[in-house]
């Protein structure tokens, strides 16, 4: 059996560990968080770790339907940053202490692999190779991963946005979650920290996809884990969907924190537009990660996913001084670290390329 079938075969059936996450699927938001707090005290302590965002491109070739940049929303001012303009932007993040970037951006024909690959190999060398890079730009060949880790590119995000395979086909035009779940295997393969995630509260899913959505992250043994909540875009065919509460994605956050003690979790912008104090919410259930959008400001507001998005106004430096107040109101602390997730360590035998 192929190895994208066996994680799909084992997601369906029972087995001890999804029991354990349906019996904390069942216990209070508050119970859970103190549960959470605790393990993310005994891996990481009170640090959060910084990641500067680069939202290089929201030209994408796909069409998902939850998704503001989609192809068929034609209201979008689509835009890509050139090079010099990624380059300028990291320059004055490492300057100002950032020790890892994420180069988030859609499924842009104008930015294959050898192009990312150059930019990744420069973004190096400009910081002196004391810099991680993270790349979220979507489905790849496993080549294309390879030729990305070649130039030294250390960790890839790509959320699988629901565990279910009939949700994720119907919300994705048609591609299955097969195929994303192989290519996280490809990432991983190329030796990538590997990062993915999930919505919540999409519509059509009910809790036993949650808990398919918790048992996939642990499956995969993932190093890095994004999730937020789902919020309807007025310009997508999903707009008069239900808008759920906040309270789902904190339950889902912390049994991630307990079920995976040593992975990166992100307090995601998501959380933040929805609530005010979403993101201090989310570091109080376990994440550890927060990350400033350092995009030059006039293209912020073209990146929007969701409405609401917070901080499009902000230079994403200033951002960084409101971020320190946020996180010591939950009794942490930020930390100028590059941040690799102990989870990656262990499996690597600690051997860091950077
Ligand atoms: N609401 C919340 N999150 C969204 N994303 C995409 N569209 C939305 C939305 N409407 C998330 C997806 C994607 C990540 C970059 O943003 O999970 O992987
Ligand atoms: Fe951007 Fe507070 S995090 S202004």
């Amino acid at each position: 059996m192929n190895r994208a079938d066996f994680f799909l075969a084992q997601l369906d059936e029972d087995s001890p560990v999804k029991d354990y996450i349906r019996e904390l699927w069942a216990l209070s938001l508050d119970k859970l968080k103190s549960m959470a707090d605790d393990a993310c005290k005994n891996t990481y302590g009170d640090e959060v770790y910084l990641r500067g965002l680069i939202e290089y491109t929201n030209v994408c070739r796909m069409d998902c339907l939850y998704c503001g940049i989609r192809k068929s929303n034609d209201k979008v001012n689509r835009y890509r940053l050139d090079e010099d303009s990624i380059l300028a932007a990291v320059e004055e993040g490492y300057g100002r202490g950032f020790r890892t970037f994420v180069l988030q951006g859609g499924e842009d024909p104008e930015w294959p692999a050898e192009r990312l690959a150059r930019l990744v190999a420069k973004i190096k060398e400009l910081c002196n190779y004391e810099v991680a890079v993270t790349l979220s730009s979507g489905l790849m060949t496993k080549d294309d991963y390879v030729i990305l880790r070649d130039a030294g590119a250390d960790r890839y995000l790509m959320r699988f946005e629901t565990a279910d395979s009939k949700l994720h086909e119907r919300l994705r035009g048609g591609i299955s979650l097969r195929r994303r779940i192989q290519a996280l295997l490809d990432m991983r393969d190329a030796g990538f920290e590997l990062g993915s995630g999930f919505m919540c509260g999409l519509p059509g899913e009910d809790d036993e996809v949650m808990l398919k959505n918790l048992y996939l992250c642990k499956l995969l043994e993932l190093d890095m884990i994004g999730i937020g909540p789902f919020i309807p875009h007025p310009d997508t065919p999903l707009k008069d969907a239900p808008q759920l509460g906040l309270e789902r994605t904190l339950k889902a956050e912390a049994i991630l924190r307990i079920i995976l003690p040593g992975a990166n979790l992100p307090a995601t912008t998501a959380a933040g537009s929805l609530q005010p104090d979403g993101r201090e919410r989310m570091l109080e259930c376990g994440a550890n990660v927060l990350m400033p959008n350092l995009t030059p400001v006039i293209h912020k507001k073209d990146y929007l996913l969701y409405p609401g998005k917070i901080c499009l106004d902000e230079d994403g430096f200033k951002c960084v001084s409101c971020l320190s107040l946020r996180v010591a109101s939950v009794g942490k602390k930020i930390v100028w670290d590059i941040g690799t997730s102990k989870n990656y360590k262990e499996r690597n035998g600690h051997v860091s390329r950077t």
